[in-house]
């Protein structure tokens, strides 16, 4: 019933896990099956291996949501497709393996790479990582950046290839249409929003680049808001991110067009959600009527209200 596919890769459910915030899939095997996922998103995977920013990396905020800037630590590319992706593999998981460089070039190397390995289902690109000086959202916040990016690896692989786009722009139809044009197979939106938080006892920033990624509940109407405006842009699908908590939060991302969607922050407070949000769109859509997921993505109603209509504010 929630099954979909996009290009080569068939979606058990729409539900996936963020980058980021599931490590490399593997480090909590006995609560989690994750064969049962729609998919698993890697940590982003570099080059070489990275121990990303100083600390302190991350901080609960008192608006509902998280601030971090793990400036994108990983064990690199040689580690990850020795080690990390066969023992994933083995346990069923549908792969996405984030990309995430400082050039052009490292971005086309680590897909170079991961293309030799059997069993990757596709690629996310992490062009929007606010926490990393070199690169991260220096090139997310360039449309012909991403384009040239899109384009690259476009040419390089046959798989599913999604990229990952960052909020903090103006515009965020432009740079989904300029993935699109590329070739891109879908768009994660969205990523984290710049953000900042202070310590007023220290009178200093919470965390030691000063600013971060904010994620999180606080997140979700932005969010929407940003896949809403993408929609509107592209006809390739969205993945929705920011700040899903629940099923009802998923759903939302649903309604407005996004095909699937993943969990990021909530997995540090409830490892479990994403079963348990797996469960409620189904419940829904038995609920519902709805047969098939696809006629649940983009069922958005965006009409007057009929009584608001009848009494004369058409
Ligand atoms: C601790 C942490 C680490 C993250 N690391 C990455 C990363 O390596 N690559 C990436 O593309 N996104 C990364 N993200 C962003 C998430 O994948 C997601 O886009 C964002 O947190 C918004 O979703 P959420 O509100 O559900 O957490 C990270 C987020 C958090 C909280």
């Amino acid at each position: 019933m929630t099954e979909l596919q996009i290009r080569n890769v068939r979606f058990k459910n729409p539900v996936l896990t963020a980058s980021g915030t599931f490590g490399y899939g593997l480090e909590c095997p006995d609560l989690f099956d994750v064969a049962q996922l729609g998919g698993v998103v890697t940590k982003s995977i570099s080059r070489k291996p990275r121990d990303g920013n100083p600390p302190q990396r991350i901080a609960e905020t008192s608006s509902g949501g998280m601030l971090n800037s793990i400036g994108l630590a990983n064990v690199g590319v040689d580690v990850f497709l020795d080690q990390k992706l066969p023992a994933l593999l083995q346990r069923g998981a549908t792969v996405i393996v984030n990309i995430a460089a400082s050039s052009v070039e490292e971005y086309c190397y680590v897909l170079e790479r991961c293309e030799s390995h059997e069993g990757i289902a596709g690629y996310e690109i992490n062009v929007s990582c606010p926490n990393v000086k070199d690169g991260g959202l220096s090139f997310g916040t360039n449309c012909p950046a991403v384009a040239q990016i899109t384009r690259e690896l476009r040419r390089r692989t046959d798989r599913f290839l999604a990229m990952k786009l960052t909020p903090n722009v103006t515009s965020i139809g432009e740079f989904a249409r300029a993935c699109e044009a590329e070739g891109a197979d879908a768009v994660s939106c969205v990523n984290t929003f710049l953000g900042m938080d202070i310590d007023i006892r220290t009178r200093r920033p919470k965390i030691a680049t000063i600013t971060g990624g904010y994620s999180g509940p606080a997140i979700l109407p932005m969010a929407l808001a940003k896949v809403h405006e993408v929609r509107k842009a592209v006809k390739i699908p969205i993945i929705g991110i920011g700040g899903i908590m629940t099923a009802e939060d998923a759903l939302k991302f649903l309604v407005v067009g996004a095909s699937l969607v993943q969990l990021g922050t909530v997995l540090f407070v409830d490892p479990m959600a994403a079963t348990t949000v797996v469960k409620g769109i189904e419940d829904y859509m038995t609920e519902n009527g709805f047969k098939a997921i696809n006629d649940l993505i983009g069922s958005l109603d965006v009409t007057m209200q009929p009584s608001l209509v009848a009494a004369g504010w058409s």
